[in-house]
């Protein structure tokens, strides 16, 4: 057999007239001559054509869509529209067969929703295949960028018994029989005869772990999958999703939130350059899907102008404080528009609030600083006012926040009152606290959520589909 060359190779040949191979799966099989093939090189695919008196009529009868085949010919020009070269086959050979009426995918349209249910088979559509693609070079470009800069990738532990965010949403790790748990004098489980001895859980965020390697390496970042038990079934929130966490030491807000912006650009600019033919598909796609909405709701920009626009302007920074005085004067908030109205200083953003100062009123990302201390994490500076944190977050457009992250409050002192006052065990943090007893600096880190980058990215409006195996309430298929 002959040695297969790539399809996205074989698309770019002039090689006209050369005897090619070309293996991969079916996609359509058209007037009994056309037949497109992907082997997952690129989105697009080769064009084979058979000629009108191939003797063997039940070999193509197997050329259903998602059979798997090898092609052998010559390699010429396509008079065709949509592509420069095509193969004139000589031997087809089929690989494995594709039961027509069994296999899900068929040459026509498919719901997001139809392809969810069809996880395991959905990469073989253009759709998946180009976000699938530009999720991985979105991973690559966030390696290259913090490497470039000589930041430390630091594994954080997956299972941990810290509860980073203190919200308290984390899985439970145990080894304990349900039916036959151990007690301890009180009556409660005794986690002392559990598997690691202690009540343990998945990961909610790696950046504590950070922190303990930016005092040393003075730049690391972490990018691992994180766990949330928290119930809330939204398009922007799984129960498994991958974090981006770089914690660098001597850094303040500021330089926090420039490191934030030249990330995020970067990493956009790089997809925008790796993946051009993937994103001019997805935006093609994204412009159909908003021909059902509404004429209000559709966006003003397309998927390849809005990342353009991103790239192109600086991201509007501001406090909550100055944040919540454009809300409440907001004539949103006046007609009692928000489904959350907001009365006063103090109250937690919603997405719909995010949303309107990204969207509405600023029409581009947004830093938000200076939190209420009491709706944020307890490892946050606090500002002199008492009443305010270091924080920060990233809202983007169509997603709202893309990035939470913070200064670390540095001095002990500070910290474990806050601690107290939020009712966090200083003994089972005392590792953490060494970092201030020991050489401690002002530092800050932030997290990106890697699925959110990927929907502003591509444009999905689900995270369900840009991640290969959601997992998210009642739903943990593959
Ligand atoms: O704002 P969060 O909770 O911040 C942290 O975990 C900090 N420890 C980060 C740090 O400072 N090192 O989460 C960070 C980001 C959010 O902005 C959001 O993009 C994403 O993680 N995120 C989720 N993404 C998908 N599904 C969920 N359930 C998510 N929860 C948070
Ligand atoms: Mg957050």
């Amino acid at each position: 057999m002959s040695k297969r060359t790539k399809i996205s190779e074989l698309l770019q040949s002039t090689d006209y007239g050369k005897e090619v191979t070309a293996k991969g799966w079916v996609r359509t099989f058209r007037n009994n001559q056309f037949i497109a093939i992907n082997d997952g090189s690129g989105i697009n695919n080769l064009q084979a054509v058979v000629s009108l008196d191939f003797p063997d009529e039940p070999l193509l009868r197997r050329l259903t869509t998602g059979a798997s085949v090898s092609v052998t010919g010559e390699l010429v020009e396509s008079l065709g529209k949509g592509q420069k070269v095509e193969i004139k086959v000589k031997t087809l050979e089929i690989l494995g067969d594709c039961d027509a009426e069994k296999f899900p995918l068929q040459p026509k349209k498919h719901s997001l929703e139809f392809l969810r249910e069809k996880a395991h088979l959905r990469f073989r559509t253009t759709t998946f295949a180009a976000v699938f693609k530009i999720r991985h070079v979105l991973a690559f470009a966030i390696h290259k960028f913090f490497n470039d800069k000589g930041f430390v990738y630091m594994h954080t532990p997956i299972i941990t018994a810290s509860d980073a965010e203190g919200a308290g949403e984390m899985f439970k790790v145990t080894t304990l029989p349900f039916d036959a748990t151990p007690r301890d004098e009180a009556g409660k489980v005794d986690f002392r005869e559990d598997f690691f001895g202690k009540a343990t859980n998945l990961t909610v965020s790696g950046q504590l772990e950070a922190e303990l390697g930016a005092m040393a390496f003075g730049e690391v970042y972490t990018f691992g999958p994180t766990f949330r038990a928290e119930n809330s079934n939204t398009a922007r929130h799984a129960a498994e999703f991958w974090m981006i966490e770089p914690e660098v030491a001597f850094n303040d807000l500021g330089d926090n939130m420039q490191l934030a912006e030249d990330m995020l650009k970067y990493v956009i600019r790089y997809a925008l350059d790796a993946c051009p033919h993937e994103i001019e598909f997805l935006k093609t796609r994204l412009l159909e899907e908003e021909k059902q909405k509404p004429l209000d709701e559709r966006s003003e920009l397309d998927l390849h102008a809005k990342l353009q626009f991103c790239l192109e302007h600086e991201f509007q920074r501001l406090t909550y404080t100055e944040a919540i005085e454009i809300l409440k004067n907001s004539n949103h908030n006046k007609k009692k528009k928000f489904k959350y109205i907001i009365e006063s200083w103090g109250a937690d953003l919603q997405s719909e609030h995010e949303r309107y100062l990204v969207e509405k009123h600023f029409k581009k990302p947004v830093i938000l600083t200076d939190y209420p201390k009491d709706i944020k994490a307890f490892y946050m500076r606090q500002n002199d006012d008492g009443k305010t944190v270091r924080a920060m977050d990233i809202l983007f457009p169509g997603i709202g926040e893309i990035i939470g992250g913070s200064q670390r409050e540095e001095r002990l002192e500070q910290l474990e009152q806050r601690m107290k006052e939020m009712h966090i065990p200083a003994e089972e943090l005392y590792w953490y606290l060494d970092t201030r007893r020991f050489g401690t600096v002002p530092h800050a880190g932030f997290g990106l959520g890697f699925e959110r980058l990927i929907m502003f990215v591509t444009g999905m409006g689900n995270i369900r589909d840009v991640i290969p195996f959601p997992r998210t309430p009642k739903n943990a298929e593959f």
